[in-house]
């Protein structure tokens, strides 16, 4: 079966998740970091290269100050529990966006699971955390013009040299949003030009093997002309 090489996970429903099991909506965030490493696994053993998963985008800042608190500190536990795993499974763990808001303690953690599994040589899990594709497209740009200014680079660039100025250069092969919301929220506008786009209405607590086997079924399935004709 064809295996996307890059899928890309809009990790969406956990406060309802939680709501629905009378639950406060930090559990439906504690429950969604269980089957980050479910997913991760499972996308490792399907031979998966790259899975990105929104973790936090630019815009989750607006929410409540307690609920912020706790998703600051669920890189922590998250990496405690799990770095173990992840190295046995030979795994590296990059992030994607700007962690310089985070409180320093997250930024070390997250740092530390990097330095720490980057030898490794499987699926790169990509944490995509206090990450907008609009900031990340006017960093890129604003990358390219420093270059452009110290001459290192010419005044004219190909849409493959602009994609290395982006904090992530590969395209997405399969995005996949759960919990039903029909939208993109910012997440990886530029890589997804042509990316198959899966929307499930299972909430990410409960998201797991069977369901990534069933989006990966379904991507299979599709017919992708990149604006070509069928081959
Ligand atoms: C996704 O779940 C996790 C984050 C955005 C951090 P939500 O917290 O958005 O859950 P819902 O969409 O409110 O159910
Ligand atoms: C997108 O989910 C961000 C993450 C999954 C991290 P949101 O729940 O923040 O998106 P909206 O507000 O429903 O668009
Ligand atoms: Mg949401």
């Amino acid at each position: 079966m064809k295996v996307p090489e890059t899928i890309a996970i809009i990790m969406d429903g956990n406060g309802r998740w939680a709501k629905a099991k009378g639950l406060p909506r930090t559990a439906g965030h504690k429950q969604g970091a269980d089957t980050i490493r479910t997913v991760a696994l499972h996308a490792n053993a399907r031979g998966v290269k790259k899975l990105i998963l929104y973790a936090f985008s630019t815009e989750n800042w607006k929410r409540p100050q307690d609920e912020v608190s706790f998703l600051c500190k669920l890189p922590g536990l998250f990496f405690n529990r799990f770095i173990k795993e992840l190295m046995v499974n030979n795994i590296r763990v990059t992030f994607a966006g700007e962690l310089e808001r985070f409180p320093e303690d997250t930024q070390n953690v997250i740092l530390k699971a990097v330095d720490q599994t980057s030898a490794n040589t499987g699926l790169e899990l990509c944490i995509a955390i206090n990450y907008g594709a609009r900031r990340e497209i006017v960093k890129g740009i604003l990358h390219y013009a420093e270059d452009v200014v110290s001459q290192s680079r010419k005044n004219d660039l190909t849409e493959e040299e602009f994609s290395r100025y982006l904090m992530i250069p590969e395209e997405v092969d399969l995005l996949i949003r759960t919990s039903g919301e029909l939208r993109i929220s910012n997440f990886l506008l530029w890589q997804i030009a042509y990316a198959e786009l899966i929307f499930t209405p299972v909430a990410w607590p409960d998201f797991n093997e069977e369901e990534l086997d069933r989006c990966i079924e379904e991507f299979a399935k599709r017919d992708r002309r990149f604006g070509g004709l069928t081959s």
